[in-house]
C-alpha cells in the first residue's frame, strides 16, 4: 500500500537488524505494553511469532526500504467459529526518531481505508493505555471515537494492571468523514 510519504509492505527476516535497533529503545515498547527488544535473536524471534499477522506492515518512508514503524490489522475469528468477523484492532508503533511528523496518523488512514474498501470490515478497533496521550492524539486524527474504558487491563509483559481505553470507527463514522473531507 502507498501514501503520499509512505509505502507499507510486508515484513521480513531482513528487517530484523533495523526493527531491533527501533524497538531496543525504552521509551516505545513500554507505552505499547511490549518490553525493549535486548537482542536481534529476540527480534527475530517476535518477526517469526508475533509480527506475522496477514495485514501486519513494515512502514517506510519512500525511497528508504527499511522500516520506521509497524502497523497492522489484528483480524479476529466470530465467537465459536473459524469464519473471519467483520471487526479488527488497529495496532502501530513509531521508531523514537519519526515521531511528531503524523507518519502513523497516515498509515493508519490508509490501513483504516483498507480495512473497509477491501477487507469489508465493518468496525475498526484501537485501544491505548489512558498515560498515552500520543497514541490518543493518533486516533483522534484517524476519526475514532471513544467507545469505553477497561479499568484493570491486565498487561502481561510487566504483570502489572493498566487502565485501558477503547476506541472505535464504524464504516458508517468513516465514510461520513470521507464525505466531509471530500466536500
Ligand atoms: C503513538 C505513536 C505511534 C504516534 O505516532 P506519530 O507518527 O508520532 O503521531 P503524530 O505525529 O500524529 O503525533 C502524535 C502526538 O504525539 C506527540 N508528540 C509528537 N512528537 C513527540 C515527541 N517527540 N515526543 C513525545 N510526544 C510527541 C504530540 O502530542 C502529537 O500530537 P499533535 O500532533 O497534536 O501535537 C508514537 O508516538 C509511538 O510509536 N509511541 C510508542 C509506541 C506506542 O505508543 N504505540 C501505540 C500503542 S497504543
Amino acid at each position: 500500500m502507498e501514501t503520499e510519504r509512505l509505502i507499507l509492505r510486508p515484513i521480513t527476516e531482513e528487517d530484523a537488524e533495523r526493527i531491533f535497533v527501533l524497538a531496543k529503545d525504552p521509551d516505545v515498547g513500554p507505552m505499547a505494553g511490549w518490553v525493549p527488544h535486548k537482542n536481534i535473536g529476540e527480534t527475530l524471534y517476535v518477526i517469526r511469532n508475533v509480527l506475522n499477522g496477514p495485514e501486519c506492515y513494515a512502514v517506510c518512508l519512500k525511497g528508504d526500504d527499511r522500516p520506521v514503524g509497524i502497523a497492522e490489522l489484528m483480524l479476529r475469528t466470530k465467537p465459536d467459529s473459524d469464519e473471519l468477523s467483520d471487526e479488527c484492532e488497529l495496532g502501530y508503533w513509531l521508531g523514537k526518531p519519526y515521531w511528531g511528523q503524523g507518519i502513523m496518523p497516515e498509515a493508519s488512514k490508509e490501513l483504516i481505508r483498507h480495512a473497509f474498501e477491501d477487507l469489508g470490515m465493518s468496525k475498526v478497533w484501537c485501544g491505548h493505555y489512558a498515560e498515552n496521550k500520543q497514541s490518543a492524539r493518533v486516533q483522534e486524527k484517524c476519526g475514532f471515537r471513544y467507545h469505553h474504558t477497561e479499568p484493570n487491563r491486565f498487561v502481561p509483559q510487566f504483570n502489572e494492571y493498566r487502565v485501558g481505553i477503547n476506541n472505535l470507527l464504524t464504516k458508517e463514522d468513516w465514510e461520513k468523514r470521507q464525505a466531509d473531507i471530500n466536500k
